[in-house]
């Protein structure tokens, strides 16, 4: 095959996949490539550590990973303004090296389809700056012109608020917060759209992590008006339990236990979800948060005596006294391990053993001294069967360097909890297939991995020529 020749081909088989896919997918989709969203954070700090198991870098990433990439974090300054956290994220620390951001924008030369969005705030950003942007119409109109400014100046395909949260006074909210939310995403909306319209380049997308918990949940947002203005909201269904609660719980429970108390009833996803559901969200605006790192606790001696009787040990050991669990080696941070930090400790003591806790739906790890909650291949897969069967849009995975990038250490492939999130999300449910049978007989609704393939086979027969 000539080269030419070989150009008309692909571009015809781009063509015809695309025809194909459209025709299928038209009343279920609003972008055509992809069904499910699968938004993956990346952590600039990741960047910096030492060691080559936990650094995680631009060009570790598979581009076809996720459908969108969260840049995390940039700062929200009291003049109003979105500034980058890190010293290299603008520009590289040489003359001629690159910042971050471009470094993570390049994914979209190999996958085009790629968003990559700007997130601002984080955890320990709190509500510092998004205080005094939320607190006037004035304040607002500025932020809001800065922020499009400086997106656009970088590239990026959207903004990511990740304010926790509006309505936290825990977190430094002030009083406005809750409306003052409202009016600021209601314009950051409307001004992308206009921007768009006015300058013809593809509107910025405009979404928001969000809490998981009821009370947080009705502290913080008018959740039906703000669902309107966003093109997606992400609830961070992670973080139920820690050390903080001073005994061993689970960090992203699926469902509720039996007999739970009622102030942790609601702490699991299917209940989260419904929260948000209830007070006014589209199903199909919602993301499930998963996480690729567990909570670890460290026991007391709990089958000891207590009050001269013998301790019985619950069978699970979930709610017993517990402290944060020693740091991992890689991540140093008490109390939380990374998912490739876990694969370790399995394959190196052998009293460290996986159970199921059926109710739950998620594994964890219990020992005489250690209890870890955490997210394996299996619960990642029904967690995506689970947003499948409920119709919710997506997926966010926080965060990409906390997986098993090469696959090495826990031999289950490159970034096994991402994979299995998006194996199961390309497998489509046949409501989505369209009844047309002539659609779903062509297995088309996987087509952009597939067009890729196609194309790097057609690309290595002709070099094998
Ligand atoms: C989807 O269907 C509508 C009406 O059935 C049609 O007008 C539109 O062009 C279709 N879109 C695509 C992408 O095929
Ligand atoms: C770790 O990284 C260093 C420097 O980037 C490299 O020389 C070394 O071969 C790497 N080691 C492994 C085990 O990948
Ligand atoms: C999910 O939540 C709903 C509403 O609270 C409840 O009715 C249902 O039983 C829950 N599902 C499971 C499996 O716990
Ligand atoms: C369609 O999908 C099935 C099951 O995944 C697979 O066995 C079959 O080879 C696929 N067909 C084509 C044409 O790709």
């Amino acid at each position: 095959m000539t080269t030419s020749i070989l150009t008309s081909f692909i571009i015809i088989i781009s063509f015809i996949v695309k025809r194909i896919q459209a025709d299928c997918q038209n009343n279920t989709l609003t972008e055509t490539t992809f069904v499910y969203r699968r938004v993956c954070y990346f952590a600039n700090w990741a960047a910096k550590r030492y060691d080559n198991i936990s650094r995680l870098t631009p060009e570790d990433i598979d581009p076809f990973l996720c459908t969108h990439i969260n840049f995390a974090f940039a700062k929200v300054l009291e003049s109003l303004i979105i500034a980058p956290y890190e010293e290299d994220d603008l520009k590289g620390w040489t003359a001629n090296s690159k910042g971050m951001y471009e470094r993570i924008l390049k994914l979209k030369e190999t996958n085009p389809d790629l968003r990559v969005l700007l997130s601002v705030g984080g955890w320990t950003h709190a509500s510092r700056g998004f205080n005094e942007v939320s607190k006037t119409a004035a304040n607002i109109k500025n932020f809001v012109k800065n922020s499009v400014k400086f997106l656009r100046e970088n590239k990026f395909d959207g903004l990511d608020l990740d304010w926790e949260y509006p309505g936290a006074k825990d977190q430094g909210a002030e009083p406005h917060s809750k409306t003052g939310y409202t009016k600021l995403v209601k314009k950051l909306s409307r001004v992308f759209k206009r921007e768009a319209e006015r300058t013809g380049q593809e509107k910025l997308l405009l979404t928001c992590a969000t809490a998981a918990a009821r009370h947080r949940i009705e502290a913080g947002y008018e959740v039906e008006e703000v669902c309107k203005y966003f093109d997606f909201v992400s609830v961070m269904t992670y973080d139920y339990h820690g050390s903080w609660d001073g005994k061993t719980g689970h960090n992203s429970p699926l469902y509720a236990m039996r007999n739970e108390r009622k102030k942790f009833r609601e702490w699991n996803i299917n209940s989260s979800m419904l929260v948000w559901e209830e007070l006014g969200c589209p199903k199909e605006k919602l993301n499930i948060g998963l996480s690729a790192y567990g909570r670890a606790f460290s026991l007391f001696g709990e089958t000891g005596m207590s009050n001269g009787k013998p301790v019985t040990k619950k069978k699970s050991s979930i709610g017993i006294k517990a402290s944060a669990a020693e740091a991992g080696k890689y991540t140093r941070e008490a109390g939380v391990l990374a998912y490739y930090e876990i694969c370790e400790l399995l394959q190196n003591n052998p009293s460290n053993r996986v159970f199921w806790h059926q109710q739950m739906s998620v594994p964890y790890v219990s020992s005489k001294t250690l209890w870890i909650g955490f997210d394996n291949i299996r619960s990642v897969t029904l967690k995506m069967q689970f947003l499948k069967e409920h119709g919710y849009g997506g997926v966010i995975i926080w965060s990409l360097d906390l997986d098993d990038k090469t696959g090495t250490v826990c031999n289950e492939g490159p970034f096994p909890i991402f994979n299995a999130a998006k194996r199961e999300l390309l497998i489509l449910p046949d409501h989505l297939i369209n009844k047309d049978k002539k659609c779903s007989d062509d297995n088309i609704t996987i087509t952009i991995e597939h067009l890729h393939s196609k194309m790097t086979k057609i690309k290595q027969s002709k070099n094998s020529k």
